[in-house]
């Protein structure tokens, strides 16, 4: 049984088929990477599969059980964590503040809800800014927030919306070392990225998306030398950046 499983979703706006029947599936452990050109409906699936947005067709399954129709905090209750692509933070609480916001999603006590945000802020290495206030942080700072606060919810599956957006080469590869020891933890994961280098160094599979629809999936590599792939998003020069496998 897959953990986190899409079925026909779909989702318009007015005259656009932002998610058109929409098809996926996460196994526990896995590392799913979703791609494809700004507005392919990327962000639109993770609202769909958080809750955010209902759809207006199509079936979500955690674990089996049918999620549609639930609000975004029971959904995150029962083990859906995401990032948002504009980080929104509380700008005048602190980073441990803001985490422990997370953390009592889970942990009606205060004292739980601060151990499980002091041991989060640790690992995604913000440590020694636990007390700073969210406003002072820098860019790279403020996606680690990001990232600890869906952490601290003590999620199944987390859904990562462009979590490396705005970070220079340097920190992205520091992003990617954090994701690859939160996922060899155990996390299943849905990863959209931009970077593809990223993606295709933590994906175990790819799918890409086009105008709502999905155009191809499989392993990195097979992905990147697809031909609609390279047509509709990622150029011939991308194919040379693929992992050999
Ligand atoms: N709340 C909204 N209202 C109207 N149109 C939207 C809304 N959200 C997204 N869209 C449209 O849906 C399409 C998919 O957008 P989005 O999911 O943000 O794409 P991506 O994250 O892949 O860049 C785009 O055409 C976008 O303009
Ligand atoms: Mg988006």
């Amino acid at each position: 049984m897959s953990l986190l499983e899409a079925r026909g979703l779909s989702k318009r706006f007015g005259g656009v088929r932002a998610v058109d029947h929409l098809d996926l599936a996460l196994a526990e452990g896995d590392l799913l990477g979703l791609i494809g050109p700004n507005g392919a409906g990327k962000t639109t699936a993770f609202n769909l599969l958080s809750g955010f947005l209902a759809p207006d067709a199509g079936e979500i399954r955690l674990r089996g059980r049918s999620i549609v129709g639930l609000k975004p905090h029971r959904i995150c209750q029962l083990g859906v964590a995401r990032t948002f692509q504009i980080v929104r933070p509380f700008p005048r609480m602190t980073v441990l503040q803001n985490v422990e916001v997370g953390a009592l999603a889970r942990h009606a006590g205060t004292g739980a809800a601060v151990r499980v945000a002091r041991a989060v802020v640790e690992q995604v290495g913000l440590g020694p800014k636990a007390n700073a206030v969210a406003s002072g942080l820098t860019m790279p700072e403020r996606k680690r927030l990001e990232l600890a606060r869906a952490l601290a919810t003590e999620p199944a599956v987390l859904l990562l919306d462009e979590v490396m957006a705005g970070l220079n080469p340097t920190e992205i590869e520091r992003m990617v070392v954090l994701l690859r020891e939160i996922h060899a933890a155990g996390m299943s994961m849905l990863l959209i990225e931009h970077n593809m280098r990223a993606v295709m160094a933590l994906s175990q599979r790819v799918v890409v998306l086009n105008f709502g629809s999905k155009i191809a999936e499989g392993a990195p590599a097979e992905v990147a030398r697809h031909p609609k792939v390279v047509e509709a998003y990622l150029g011939e020069e991308y194919v040379d950046a693929a992992p050999a496998r």
